[in-house]
């Protein structure tokens, strides 16, 4: 059984998503480039960009930017937000409109201490009268499909309740699905993810509940599909960075022919038609970071990158390795 088949559609306020696979959105990682690489793969239902602060899309041009470009290829582009309460939201979700968004994406998970201090991510979870304001807030400026992204909450003996009272919140805001990462705030991307938790989550709300977090195959939705049968669908992160072709396999389509060395030369190209090199850089040494995963000697793939100054310097070491026919990983 597929994902593909498990999840086959759904329905964010009008616009149709299928199959209910989305790519997560990934700080330095799910900019127009990789997105672009993962569109050639096919196989998803919607991607999102990286998490994008008002002040830096307002001043953006969005057709240039490598946060928010999109190209015709991508399909469905879900843009994530993170927000605190003290954005123009106006002139925010005024410019946003103009792109016609799958959806836009509030981010409530993100426990970095940084987006915290800035009152957003988890900080905006936690606050329970700030969050009914900014949802009143955005639906003031916004009736198209709006989603929320969040994690169990703070505290792994008490979260349950304050959980439901947000699904409330959500659901008297108009939110169209919300996507559950269940790791506790203070958890980063530690210990496992809760998938135990979907079936209730799932049970105590009418919104459809978008599972997230450590799905690596599709094996993991038929062997546990006890916690993924009250879902409406899925979301894959880090997965895909490792293996950009992947939501084919979830998908049910038939598998693509990879060249490791290629799909790494196409990732270079595509990133640095969007971003200047100086840009460039970190991002493909955050790509590398995963996709050397897929190596036994992955290591030395990483190693190599990491100590590269310029792109050109990454781009050769790393490929110098994939040429090299190296060991794939188990
Ligand atoms: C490098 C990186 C950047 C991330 N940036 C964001 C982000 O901008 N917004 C967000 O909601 N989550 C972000 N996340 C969390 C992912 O969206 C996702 O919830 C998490 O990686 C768990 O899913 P996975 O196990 O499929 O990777 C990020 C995760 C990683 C690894």
């Amino acid at each position: 059984m597929s994902a593909g088949s498990l999840f086959p559609s759904l329905d964010l306020s009008g616009t149709a998503v299928a199959p209910a696979l989305f790519l997560a959105p990934m700080a330095g990682i799910t900019h127009s480039g990789f997105r672009r690489l993962i569109a050639d793969f096919g196989g998803y239902g919607a991607l999102t960009t990286e998490m994008l602060s008002a002040p830096a899309f307002l001043r953006e041009d969005p057709a240039r930017s490598p946060f928010c470009r999109r190209r015709e290829c991508e399909g469905n582009l879900v843009y994530q937000l993170r927000l605190s309460g003290e954005e123009d939201l106006g002139a925010l979700f005024g410019k946003l409109e103009t792109l016609s968004p799958a959806a836009v994406d509030l981010n409530l998970g993100c426990p970095a201490p940084e987006i915290q201090r800035l009152a957003s991510g988890a900080a905006l979870f936690r606050d329970f009268a700030r969050l009914g304001r900014v949802l009143a807030g955005i639906r003031t400026h916004y009736g198209g499909p709006l989603t929320v992204k969040c994690r169990l909450g703070d505290d792994p003996d008490r979260w349950r309740e304050p959980f439901v009272e947000r699904l409330r919140l959500f659901e008297d805001h108009a939110v169209a699905a919300v996507t559950v990462h269940p790791r506790f705030s203070g958890e980063k991307l530690k210990r496992r993810a809760r998938w135990r938790e979907f079936p209730w989550i799932a049970s105590r709300t009418r919104l459809p509940v978008i599972g997230n977090g450590d799905i690596r195959s599709p094996r993991d939705l038929e062997e546990h599909a006890e916690f993924f049968r009250p879902l409406a669908g899925i979301m894959l992160g880090r997965v895909v960075v490792e293996k950009p072709w992947i939501f084919r396999e979830f998908a049910g389509l038939p598998p693509a022919r990879v060249d490791y060395a290629e799909v790494w030369e196409r990732l270079v190209r595509y990133t640095l038609e969007d971003l200047p090199p100086e840009r460039a850089l970190g991002r493909l040494k955050e790509f590398a970071s995963y996709y050397c995963h897929n190596f036994f000697f992955g290591h030395e793939l990483y190693r190599r990158c990491l100590g590269g100054r310029t792109v050109e310097q990454v781009h050769a070491s790393a490929l110098e390795f994939l040429r090299s026919d190296p060991q794939l990983s188990a």
